[in-house]
């Protein structure tokens, strides 16, 4: 019993009215437009992305980080970008003493149920000198309480799409295409097929120099993530 699908109906969301026409016209590797129509979630991301200072004194290479995922699904879809930077401009204005966890705290205060779960990254799984893979974890989530598959609720992705940010991509993170990983020929968790990440609200490690052996940096990022195919995608509502 799938209990577990978006709040509201998502099958009128269609993600080709947020990448602009060019997307894919300034480097990096192209995103491919999705194969099914509408998503199955709508999210805005809010957290933390974490950059050690490299041999060469930048601060250049991501350690991953942690995101607090929220449904963004009962927001009619216009107002996803819009939302998403006034959520930016709030968590960027925060004091430092101020959590990514008091900021899920305080969401799911206000209006709870729609706090979806968790994004991080673990070593890649097929591969450990590979680097990291990014997850998206909804197990754990109110909403997926009764569902008799929460246990395969996350999503662990390969990355093969990455373009720059359209609007300021020295300060806010790269767009990206990440459909999930295969491990042994089986896909490594069923939230999601494909995962694009957009509507990027800073993120970017700082393009000033550093010493080695620094402690992590963790720079605040807020964005969207859509998440297509899975085996949620029946509970997509019209
Ligand atoms: C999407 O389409 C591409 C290209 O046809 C294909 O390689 C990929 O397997 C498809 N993904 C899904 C989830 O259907
Ligand atoms: C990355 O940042 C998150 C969020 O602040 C933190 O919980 C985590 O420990 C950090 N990871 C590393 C490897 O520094
Ligand atoms: C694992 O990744 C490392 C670093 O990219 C690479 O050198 C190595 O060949 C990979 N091993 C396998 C078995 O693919
Ligand atoms: C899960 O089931 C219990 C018992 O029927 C119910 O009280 C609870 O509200 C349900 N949780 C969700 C998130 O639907
Ligand atoms: C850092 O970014 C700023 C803003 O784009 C740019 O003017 C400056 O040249 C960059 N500095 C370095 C060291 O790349």
């Amino acid at each position: 019993n799938l209990t577990g699908g978006s709040i509201c109906p998502t099958g009128g969301f269609n993600i080709m009215a947020e990448l602009p026409a060019n997307i894919n016209d300034n480097g990096g590797e192209p995103l491919p437009m999705p194969n099914t129509s509408a998503p199955v979630y709508t999210t805005l991301s809010v957290g933390m992305q974490n950059y050690t200072c490299g041999c060469d004194g930048q601060w250049a290479y991501a350690q991953g980080g942690l995101t607090y995922l929220f449904d963004i699904s009962c927001l009619p879809q216009m107002h996803h970008k819009p939302f998403t930077s006034f959520i930016a401009a709030i968590w960027d204005s925060a004091p430092p003493t101020v959590t990514n966890q008091d900021f899920e705290a305080l969401v799911e205060g206000i209006n709870p149920g729609v706090g979806l779960g968790l994004h991080y990254w673990i070593p890649n799984p097929i591969n450990a000198s590979a680097g990291i893979s990014a997850v998206w974890d909804f197990s754990k989530a109110e909403r997926f309480q009764n569902d008799t598959n929460k246990a395969n609720a996350f999503l662990v992705a390969a990355e093969t799409g990455n373009v720059p940010d359209p609007i300021n991509p020295v300060i806010n993170s790269p767009w990206l295409y990440e459909p999930v990983l295969d491990v042994n020929g089986q896909p490594d968790g069923q939230l999601a097929t494909q995962v694009y990440r957009f509507n990027s609200n800073g993120g970017q490690a700082p393009n000033t120099s550093c010493t080695p052996g620094a402690p992590t940096l963790q720079v605040k990022s807020t964005l969207d993530f859509y998440f297509y195919g899975g085996a949620w995608e029946d509970t997509i509502q019209q």
